[in-house]
């Protein structure tokens, strides 16, 4: 891989060691990966953050670190809510740990913002074309399908790295020729919110780390599009996605349709619907925000909150900037018992493990919750979800002054 006079003298251990270590890293992958050089990125987002994941090995090597990130970077979600721990019953020993771990990251001047959609926040613009360094998958696929930016999905110290550098190595998804589609999905009858969950947890399996294209009856919103690439991050390895007529690239760009071709039936959407729900008649746990819930999303849980109470547990999680931006609709959430909860998930979160059955919205959160807290995991739609917290139909009666819409 070529490298410029200033590329090799950090290589050599001129600008110290964490500069050292973080090109490196980034040399190793591009000569893995066939990198004709390193190229600008304009942000990063830094995956490896949750106590739960990293350990103490982890933590000990993020505190080692010198220096400051070139461009702006902001983190994946921790393992729990940094100002309000207590409330999901964090152990003490845990908090003390995770918060050492995010001073470490700010030291390096990281932005002090946990969440995995990014493209929410304000100062972290992406534009079309775009390169970055981004790290969680349903991030990834959000900046690659849905903005048009071009980003690998990093490993935490990649990511990491490349903010260090200000820079990536030239390879995957930041050239055209990755970007083209290898599998054509057709889906015949129109879909509607969870329904695109349902569908990226199909297609993901499906597709595995290939490009797909859908071909829709329906025309998917900014929520929808990032649930459906979360699914499919998840359930499969997809990084990049495309859909006709709706995502910035196939609008601008001729490509041929792939000779691959599958159509899925509603029957198998269907079956993320029912089968799995056999797996746990009960849930004990109802979750949304997976990925973080943005503002939209916050209004459509307040809407349905209002007036009532929710007799489980409810923990809606959003970005800690959202939730300052939007204190009516967490006020209207919190007033009915549910939790609006920041920096963290459900997965990243030890909080979750004390839960045998858990209800989600997500596609990404049933693929994950299994395996990562040990519970089993339910799929419905966030009305149905809200159904499920409040007690059913039957018990869902509206406080007096409020309305269930
Ligand atoms: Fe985000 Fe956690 Fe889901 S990081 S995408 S909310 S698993």
């Amino acid at each position: 891989m070529y490298l410029t006079k200033e590329e090799e003298q950090i290589l050599n251990g001129d600008a110290g060691e964490t500069l050292r270590q973080a090109i490196e890293i980034l040399v190793a992958l591009g000569d893995i990966y066939g990198a004709d050089r390193l190229i600008p990125i304009k942000s990063a987002q830094i995956a490896g953050v949750s106590y739960k994941t990293m350990g103490d090995a982890g933590l000990e090597w993020i505190s080692d670190l010198q220096g400051k990130v070139k461009v702006p970077a902001i983190l994946n979600p921790a393992g729990m809510d940094l100002q309000d721990w207590e409330r999901l019953r964090i152990s003490p020993e845990f908090a003390e740990k995770q918060k050492l771990i995010v001073q470490a990251y700010e030291k390096l001047g990281i932005r002090c913002e946990c969440t995995c959609t990014p493209y929410t926040l304000e100062g972290f613009d992406v534009g079309y074309g775009d390169h970055l360094a981004w790290s969680e998958s349903s991030a990834v696929s959000y900046a690659n399908s849905v903005l048009g930016a071009r980003t690998n999905r990093e490993g935490g110290p990649s990511a990491l790295s490349a903010a260090l550098l200000g820079k990536t190595a030239n390879y995957g998804f930041h050239l055209d020729e990755n970007r083209v589609p290898e599998i054509s999905f057709d889906v015949e009858y129109p879909l509607k919110g969870s329904d695109y969950g349902a569908l990226g947890y199909v297609a993901g399996n499906l597709a595995g780390s290939k490009v797909p294209v859908f071909h829709l009856r329906s025309t998917p919103d900014a929520d929808e599009l990032k649930a459906l690439g979360a699914a499919m991050a998840a359930s499969g390895a997809v990084a990049l996605y495309h859909v006709e007529e709706v995502t910035p690239e196939i609008c601008r760009v001729n490509f041929e349709e792939p000779s691959e071709k599958i159509t899925i039936e509603k029957s198998q959407l269907d079956e993320v619907y029912e089968s799995l729900k056999k797996a746990c008649k009960e849930p004990e746990l109802i979750t949304i925000g997976c990925p973080h819930c943005s503002a939209a999303e916050l209004e459509k849980a307040a809407k349905l909150l209002r007036g009532k109470t929710v007799s489980k547990e409810f923990w809606i999680f959003t970005s800690r900037e959202l939730a300052k931006r939007y204190p009516e609709y967490v006020g209207t959430i919190e007033e009915s018992g549910a939790k609006v909860v920041c920096d963290t998930c459900m997965v990243v979160s030890p909080a979750t493990n004390s839960y045998s059955c858990v209800m989600v919205n997500s596609g990404k959160a049933l693929a994950y919750v299994p395996g990562m807290c040990g519970a089993e995991a339910v799929y419905g739609s966030m009305e149905a979800c809200v159904e499920e917290a409040v007690g059913g139909a039957a018990k869902n009666v509206a406080k007096k002054g409020g309305d269930s819409n």
